[in-house]
């Protein structure tokens, strides 16, 4: 015990100072690198973003362009690679399998692991950031039991995954550019979010030296869990299971105040207000959903369970507000994603912030193998059994 003090969960304790993202969440502010997400949200594309993320400065268009042409270069995966993916098991969850194909990056390209050499930590993260949509594409792809599609250089990033994921299944028109739109703005409003579960551990595994693609592998697993970016998948399941089940909002909240079930894509450990990203998204779910005379069943629950919530006492006294999960897996829903791909969505728009921390982390002076201390509670030497 000595001198640490208890703090679980780490709700009161800062573990490194960062230049990346600004968060006041009693306000409701959210911004990257200076810049207030509700104007990159509509001035920028995520690639822009995720420039602004990783190096610290809007690109100017030459370096905009240099960085997307290094994605396109960098798109494709090795065929061995591809074999290793195809040979995990097809109805896995993805989160799972994406986490794996991201591990195994270290052995694939081991000339970019040393974390040491600036150049090869520069090299990993264009091909991180160029590999994780074509990776994430083939799980899914594989899941439904349809051949991969190889990237095209001709298309941009977004635009690019999505091909790569539906394919000629891709609605075109005026409704493919809505859903494009759509999937850059939910990306952008996932790209950083400094220190939640998922970006800590890749702090935590890079500081032990670790390289960077097992850092983010970590990650992946982290963001996973239904507290974290988990819970875009178990908003919809609950939606679902209201509607199947054919239970009452109040009778539904009533088992939240009993402690039998958490509200999904409710309450955040720093926001106590408004998340400003669920603004954004239910916006976007409003301009998708109610875009003909027929609402879709799940938004409408959703708004409904939402005002219900925030008239209810039990919510309003622990500033429980929807979060950044609580709309989207509707929008993720109507444009085709399945339920267990959500999550990697999430995972997508995250990378951008986790190498940004893994690379900020390596600069900073006060750089450290990360070691918590514990209060430890359990028995006091005892007398080993037949000594006496
Ligand atoms: N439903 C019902 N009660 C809740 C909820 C919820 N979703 N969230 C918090 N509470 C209650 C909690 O029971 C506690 O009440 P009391 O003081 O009476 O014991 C109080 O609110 C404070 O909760 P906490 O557990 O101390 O809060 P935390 O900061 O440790 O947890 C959280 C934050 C996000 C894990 C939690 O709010 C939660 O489990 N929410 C549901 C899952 C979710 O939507 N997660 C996504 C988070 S946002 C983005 C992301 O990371 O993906």
């Amino acid at each position: 015990t000595g001198m640490t003090t208890l703090d679980p969960g780490f709700g009161n304790t800062a573990s490194c100072s960062s230049k990346i993202t600004y968060i006041d969440g009693a306000a409701g502010i959210l911004r990257y690198r200076g810049y207030p997400i509700q104007d990159l949200a509509v001035g920028s594309s995520f690639l822009e973003v995720a420039y602004l993320v990783i190096y610290g400065e809007l690109p100017e268009p030459g370096q905009l362009k240099e960085f997307s042409d290094k994605l396109r270069e960098n798109a494709d995966i090795p065929d061995d690679m591809g074999t290793f993916i195809d040979a995990m098991p097809r109805n896995g969850h993805p989160m799972s399998l994406v986490a794996s194909a991201v591990n195994t990056l270290a052995a694939y390209y081991d000339d970019s692991v040393d974390p040491d050499d600036e150049n090869q930590v520069e090299l990993a993260t264009i091909r991180l950031m160029a590999k994780l949509p074509t990776i994430a594409a083939r799980i899914y792809r594989n899941s439904i039991g349809e051949q991969p599609i190889a990237p095209d250089p001709s298309l941009d990033y977004v635009e690019n995954f999505t091909r790569m994921t539906f394919g000629d299944a891709r609605p075109d028109g005026e409704l493919g550019e809505l859903f494009g739109k759509a999937v850059d703005l939910l990306l952008i409003l996932h790209a950083d979010h400094e220190l939640n579960c998922s970006t800590a551990t890749v702090r935590v595994v890079g500081s032990s030296q670790a390289d960077i693609f097992a850092s983010i592998a970590s990650g992946v697993n982290a963001l996973s869990g239904p507290s974290h970016g988990g819970a875009n998948q178990a908003v919809l399941e609950m939606l679902d299971e209201i509607r199947d089940s054919g239970v009452s909002i109040e009778d539904f909240l009533e088992r939240v105040k009993n402690r039998e079930v958490r509200l999904m894509g409710f309450g955040h450990r720093v926001y106590k207000n408004f998340d400003p990203r669920s603004k954004e998204i239910k916006g976007l779910a409003t301009q998708i959903l109610d875009r003909d005379d027929n609402p879709d069943e799940l938004f409408e629950l959703a708004l409904k369970l939402e005002a219900a919530a925030l008239a209810d006492s039990y919510f309003t006294e622990r500033k429980l507000y929807p979060n950044v999960d609580f709309y989207t897996g509707v929008i993720y829903r109507a444009m085709g994603f399945p339920t267990n791909m959500f999550t990697v969505l999430f995972a997508l728009g995250r990378l951008p912030g986790w190498i940004a921390h893994y690379r900020e982390q390596l600069h900073d002076p006060a750089f450290r193998i990360a070691r918590p201390r514990q209060h430890y509670i359990g028995a006091n030497e005892r007398r080993y059994p037949g000594q006496g």
